[in-house]
C-alpha cells in the first residue's frame, strides 16, 4: 500500500513567487527566508517521495465567490497555473495522479465527507509556489500531485477540526491505495496575517510559534480552537493555518519534527515552514 512518510509547510504568498523566479535567494530580506529550505531539501533527495498531495485554498482563480466548494480534490492529469494579476511569471503545468485523486475522493466520500470532484483545475500560487520552492521547475521530473483545495476565502468556511478530521480521511484513503509509492502531505499558507481592514498588517508571533509546538504532538486539542478565535489570534488570512491541521490530520498520531523555520515577515506575512517524518 502507499505509505506516508512525512509532512511539510510551507508559505505560498505571491512575493515568494516572485523573490523565486528572480533567484533572490542571498538578497538580505529573503535570505532569513529561504534558509528554511536546504534541510528539506536534503530530506526530500534521501527519501524521494513520489507523490504530493497538497492542501491548499484557492484564492480567486479557479473558484470565484459565486461557486464557492468547502472542500474540491483535483482529479486531473494535469494542473495548469494561471496569471492571477500578482505579476507573477506563469510556470508550466502541474503532473496529476488521477488514480490516487479517485481513491481519494471515494474513500473520503464513503467517509462522510462531500467533496467537490474536479477532472479540469487550475492552480494558484496556493499551490504553486509550495510545490516550486520544494520541487523546483516541474517542466523537468516532476512530482505527482492531488490537490486538496479548501475554503477559507469566503464565509462559511470549514471549521479546524473539520479540516483535521478531513485529513485523517485522507490519510486513510493514501494508506489503502495500492501502490508502494511513498506519499508525501504538504499543509500550504499561514502563518497570521490580515491583508485587509483595520488590522491590516497583524502579525501575532506569540500565537504562531504555540501553534507550530501544538501541531507536532497535540494536533487535536489545537483542532479545537473555533473559527472566530483563530481569525482573533492569527488575523483574517491567518485562518489559512486550517490547511496545515488537514495536514496534519493525514499523519497520524506520531510524528518527529525534524525541522523548523519561522520568519517575520515576507511581504505582509509571517512564514513557518516546518519538516515532519511520520513514526513508522
Ligand atoms: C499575501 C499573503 C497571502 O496568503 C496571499 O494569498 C497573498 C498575499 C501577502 O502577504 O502578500
Ligand atoms: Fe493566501
Amino acid at each position: 500500500m502507499a505509505r506516508i512518510i512525512g509532512g511539510l509547510t510551507s508559505s505560498h504568498i505571491p512575493a515568494v513567487g516572485a523573490a523565486y523566479a528572480k533567484k533572490q535567494f542571498e538578497d538580505p530580506y529573503w535570505k532569513p527566508f529561504f534558509a528554511g529550505y536546504p534541510p528539506i531539501h536534503k530530506w526530500l533527495a534521501e527519501q524521494k517521495p513520489d507523490v504530493a498531495v497538497v492542501f491548499y485554498n484557492d484564492h480567486g482563480l479557479n473558484f470565484f465567490l459565486d461557486k464557492m466548494p468547502t472542500f474540491a480534490i483535483g482529479a486531473a492529469f494535469e494542473y495548469e497555473n494561471q496569471d492571477e494579476g500578482w505579476g507573477l511569471p506563469v510556470v508550466g503545468k502541474f503532473k496529476g495522479y488521477p488514480e490516487l485523486s479517485w481513491q481519494i475522493i471515494d474513500s473520503v466520500v464513503a467517509d462522510g465527507f462531500d467533496v467537490c470532484s474536479c477532472q479540469e483545475m487550475a492552480v494558484d500560487h496556493g499551490f504553486a509556489v509550495p510545490v516550486q520552492l520544494f520541487w523546483g521547475d516541474q517542466t523537468k521530473n516532476p512530482i505527482k500531485t492531488v490537490p486538496i483545495c479548501v475554503n477559507t476565502v469566503q464565509h462559511p468556511v470549514p471549521t479546524p477540526m473539520r479540516c483535521y478530521r478531513l485529513g485523517q480521511a485522507i490519510g486513510r484513503a493514501i494508506s489503502a491505495f495500492p501502490s508502494d509509492e511513498k506519499v508525501v502531505i504538504l499543509g500550504t499558507g499561514g502563518m497570521s496575517h490580515q491583508l485587509d481592514g483595520k488590522r491590516a498588517g497583524f502579525i501575532n508571533k506569540k500565537f504562531d510559534l504555540m501553534c507550530m509546538e501544538k501541531i507536532v504532538d497535540h494536533p487535536e486539542e489545537l483542532a479545537k480552537i473555533s473559527t472566530h478565535e483563530l481569525i482573533r489570534e492569527a488575523g483574517a488570512q491567518g485562518l489559512e493555518f486550517i490547511l496545515w491541521l488537514g495536514m496534519r490530520g493525514c499523519l497520524g498520531d506520531r510524528v518527529k519534527r525534524l525541522h523548523q523555520n519561522y520568519h517575520i515577515p515576507i511581504s505582509n506575512t509571517a512564514a513557518g515552514t516546518l519538516l515532519l517524518e511520520k513514526a513508522a
